[in-house]
């Protein structure tokens, strides 16, 4: 039963989501799941009969801004005491305890495989705290329709938790283990998704390109969704380097609707720090790959994610990785601080790099990225790319803002006739490191 149904017949939920675009579309299932259960959405927190945050614990920095935003919502629960407060998600999974230590008060905790339960748990909610932390190796929310956002493009979770264990990180731990959803559950939330006029489809997993199901491989997959009428565009995200295999690689190669776009995470360019971090390649296999996807996929654009200061990381390590980083030419990085997360194996091991040496090495991968970015942004000037608009470009009045197949940002004067879903063909005009400002071409 809904929470206080007989004296609120639609009770409204305020949902907040913190880290990746797993959580954002968890969010978009748990919204789904709630809606059917009876509860309408708030827009404020101010307006909500229950509050839900999902949270991410990939790094201490996620883990504080949740920490900073429910002391806020404490307040709001102390002059409304029936205001239901709960916290879903990685964070949950990791620190129960000390959560239930820290702010008592919480009405609810559920990890990332109770999401089903919710109602039941938000039921229980209303007379004592209720914690559902259990991971389930055969949950895939295969068949709960979720909320998609509105808009042109939208993300498809296919795959549910890491089997990698890789030293530094806390989402097998959070997560469970790999399972893939039914192809059949994946391809009726895409024609739905089609039908309502969405043109781009993101598949999401933690380590996407090993999903498996069945006989059904990821190559498998990119091609059923690719054979869906109204979708015309499709990405994937993340994929491991080790899990890049040739079924993969041909799909993207051979068939038009999947983007020359890649964010294949290197952490490291040094071999002694990817063995340290069990990461399964080393740099020469990693480029080696590199160049068999750019000799298959013309035009490719790669992204990646790097971190700094991971326990032992000498300055000639950190070199390294700058070194990779000009070899490969990453059109854009995510790069952040290693930080230490209880549960890993990297864990007990602790931290050799100081704050400020992490800091600065930070930094420095920023710089050199932004250089990158700018100069392959720039290397594209008089070239023509076709734009799946997406809507108003954020600044710029009359300026309409889409995305190349390479995934970059593109930004050109509208025309009346061009709505948000439409593909236009653009000319770069000029660049910046991340946006390219084009005009209409033809
Ligand atoms: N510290 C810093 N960054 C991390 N990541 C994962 N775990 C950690 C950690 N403990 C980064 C990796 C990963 C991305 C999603 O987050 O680069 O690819
Ligand atoms: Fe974490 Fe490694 Fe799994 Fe990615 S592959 S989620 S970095 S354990």
């Amino acid at each position: 039963m809904p929470i206080d149904s007989e004296a609120n017949p639609q009770p409204r939920v305020y949902l907040e989501t913190y880290g990746c675009q797993m959580n954002i579309a968890d969010s978009e299932l748990v919204a789904g799941v709630l809606r059917r259960a009876g509860y309408s959405s708030a827009a404020r927190p101010e307006e909500a009969d229950v509050i839900l945050l999902n949270t991410c614990a990939i790094r201490e920095h996620a883990e504080d801004r949740v920490l900073g935003r429910l002391s806020d919502l404490a307040r709001l629960k102390h002059r409304r005491p029936e205001l239901r407060l709960g916290l879903l998600g990685c964070m949950v999974q990791n620190n129960r305890a000390s959560l239930l230590e820290k702010a008592p008060w919480l009405d609810l905790l559920a990890g990332p495989d109770s999401y089903r339960r919710l109602p039941e748990l938000l039921g229980r909610a209303r007379f004592d705290s209720a914690v559902d932390v259990r991971l389930d190796r055969g949950e895939t929310y295969a068949g709960l329709a979720p909320e998609h956002a509105d808009g042109v493009r939208a993300y498809v979770t296919v795959m549910r938790g890491c089997d990698r264990f890789c030293a530094f990180c806390v989402v097998p731990y959070v997560r469970g283990r790999e399972r893939g959803v039914p192809p059949e559950a994946i391809l009726d939330d895409v024609r739905s998704l089609a039908a309502r006029g969405v043109r781009e489809v993101v598949l999401l997993g933690q380590t996407v390109n090993a999903y498996r199901h069945e006989s059904a491989g990821f190559g498998d997959l990119l091609r059923m969704v690719a054979a869906v009428g109204g979708i015309e565009r499709i990405r994937f995200t993340s994929p491991h380097p080790c899990d890049m295999s040739d079924a993969v690689v041909d799909a993207m190669a051979s068939e038009p609707k999947v983007k020359p776009y890649l964010h294949l995470p290197v952490q490291s360019g040094s071999d002694r720090i990817l063995a340290a971090m069990d990461r399964g390649y080393t740099v020469s296999e990693y480029l080696a790959l590199v160049e068999r996807l750019r000799a298959a996929i013309p035009g490719l654009a790669l992204s990646t994610d790097i971190i700094v200061g991971f326990h032992g990381e000498d300055e000639s390590d950190f070199a390294a990785t700058l070194a990779l980083m000009r070899t490969v030419g990453y059109d854009s990085a995510f790069s952040f601080k290693y930080s230490l997360r209880d549960h890993t194996r990297a864990f007990r091991l602790g931290d050799t790099v100081s704050e400020a040496e992490k800091s600065r090495r930070l930094t420095e991968v920023i710089a050199l990225q932004e250089e990158t970015s700018l100069a392959r942004n720039r290397a594209l000037c008089g070239r023509e790319f076709e734009v799946l608009i997406e809507g108003p470009a954020r600044r710029g009045a009359g300026m309409l803002a889409g995305k190349t197949p390479q995934f970059k940002t593109a930004v050109f004067p509208a025309a009346d006739s061009i709505r948000p879903g439409d593909l236009v063909t653009v000319r770069v005009d000029s660049a910046t490191a991340h946006t390219l400002h084009c005009s209409l071409a033809g």
